[in-house]
């Protein structure tokens, strides 16, 4: 038997379903915040990576699968979606667009050779947003509290902001200095990668996972000692829009991040939840004013994120939250003889051409073994078709769950499912999605003024929750 990768998932049947209604939620909200979506190649090349990530990050320098394609060129599978992005901006010149910023989102899988556990794979999800255009402190909040509120109306609880600022260029060369003579006298009790690290890149020893626990680690200089004026001004800035936006969040120096391309803002959101494990860093992002130019472009500023669609299931998993998926089937419908069989088929398509979700048999079952097959499907409705009533051009059509039936024109067929539908679902709600209100009118608003699909939700059990 041919096996999966290491560190790679199936995903499929229930938990298929979540990660769809998950990717719904971060479309509606996306859509809300006026972001586009963007789909960049899965493959780049390499010096991508190299240019935007940084050499001596852990990313690029260990994690990266990268090959020499058929022509000889150095080819990266994307270890994260940023690098993408931006060259993607510079080579459509997005930056002449007249809609400056400009905002942009994807959902898609990377690639990082890394050692699996639980919440870190080899491939990986990632949803993350870019904004190419604006310096403004107001639109790092928003990038901010874009990721908080996907949580908020997933209904995932614990988390926690970590917010720090690299500062501008000024400020981290002097912050640069006083980490070469915080760990120059004690360079021999560092990793070997952390020595190169501290002659090449000296930011990047704050990361290392080998020596993460020393003291020498532990009493290092903190970047906000070091911002200048201009950059803790800015910091400031950025805090009191989080503060108008109703973002909790914690100042936490020992945020740097493991990419080269930061500068000012960055931060991270982790799963505040009991017994998560370690890879608990849900998502995380920041500013980015450098690359674009850095990567052949104009001067243009960045800021963005990215969550792990992974670690977020987890969490989502490990707080019991239920998500409203779909599990149901408006009408099954059932045959037996061939003449039955035939207008199933047209029937079938009708309905399902007529925005209904349609199923039928394909394996032989006798009526005994649909029905069961039906309920396995639970579905709402059962057109059970016989010769007898289809030459009186009639169907009986059984709701599956009060057991009544009753015999339907077939030109009728429509409109009863439509209205017998509907009056199952909450006839009030006019949020627009039919899945959250299926089963026993439950709202999955949390008492948030929306019902998780990203639509407003006005049903009863809304208001009463309100
Ligand atoms: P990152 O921190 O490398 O940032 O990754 C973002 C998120 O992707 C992590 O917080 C985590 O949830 C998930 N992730 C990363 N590696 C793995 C892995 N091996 N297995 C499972 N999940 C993982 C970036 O990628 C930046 N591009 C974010 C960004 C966008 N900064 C600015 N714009």
């Amino acid at each position: 038997m041919i096996t999966k990768q290491k560190g790679c998932h199936d995903i499929y049947g229930d938990e298929a379903k979540k990660w769809k209604y998950v990717s719904n939620v971060i479309d509606a909200v996306c859509e809300r915040y006026n972001y586009d979506f963007i789909r960049t190649p899965i493959f780049e090349a390499s010096e991508l990576y190299h240019r935007g990530i940084g050499e001596e990050t852990d990313v690029v320098s260990k994690e990266m699968y990268d090959f020499k394609d058929k022509g000889d060129r150095s080819i990266t599978l994307r270890p994260e979606g940023t690098a993408g992005v931006v060259r993607s901006f510079i080579e459509n010149k997005m930056y002449g667009d007249a809609t400056q910023p400009v905002k942009l989102y994807y959902n898609g899988t990377m690639y990082r050779y890394e050692r699996p556990q639980s919440g870190r794979d080899r491939e990986l999800t990632q949803f993350g947003v870019e904004v190419l255009g604006s310096d403004d402190p107001m639109i790092d909040a928003e990038v901010i509290s874009l990721a908080v509120n996907i949580y908020r109306i997933l209904g995932l609880k614990g988390i926690k902001v970590n917010i720090n600022s690299l500062g501008d260029k000024e400020s981290r060369d002097n912050y640069r200095k006083a980490l070469v003579e915080h760990f120059m006298p004690h360079v021999d009790s560092l990793c070997e990668d952390c020595k190169v690290r501290l002659q090449k890149n000296p930011l990047r020893v704050l990361d290392c996972k080998v020596d993460a626990d020393t003291e020498i680690m532990k009493n290092a200089p903190v970047m906000t000692d070091y911002l200048n004026e201009e950059s803790k001004k800015r910091f400031e800035m950025v805090q009191k829009y989080l503060n108008l936006l109703d973002i909790d969040f914690e100042v936490n120096p020992s945020i740097v991040r493991g990419l080269d391309y930061y500068d000012h803002t960055v931060f991270e959101i982790e799963a505040d939840i009991e017994g998560f494990g370690s890879q608990n860093v849900l998502g995380g992002g920041g500013r980015y004013n450098g690359l674009v130019s850095a990567l052949g472009g104009p001067e243009v500023p960045g800021i963005g994120f990215a969550m792990g669609l992974g670690r977020l299931m987890l969490a989502l998993e490990k707080e019991q939250v239920e998500l409203p998926i779909n599990n149901s089937l408006d009408a099954f419908v059932m045959y037996v003889s061939d003449t039955e069989k035939e207008y199933a088929t047209t029937l079938v398509q009708e309905l399902r051409m007529n925005g209904f979700s349609v199923e039928t048999e394909y394996t032989n079952r006798g009526l005994k073994g649909q029905f069961k097959q039906a309920d396995r499907l639970n579905s709402r409705f059962l057109i059970i078709l016989n010769d007898t009533d289809l030459e009186n051009n009639q169907v009986k059509i059984k709701n599956n769950k009060t057991k009544e039936e009753e015999l339907v024109d077939i030109d009728y067929i429509l409109y009863y499912l439509d209205e017998h539908l509907m009056s199952e679902d909450d006839a009030d709600c006019d949020c627009g999605c039919s899945h959250e209100h299926e089963e026993g009118h439950e709202c999955h608003c949390n008492g948030e003024g929306n019902c998780g699909c990203g639509n407003h939700c006005d049903c009863h059990s809304h208001e009463e929750n309100e």
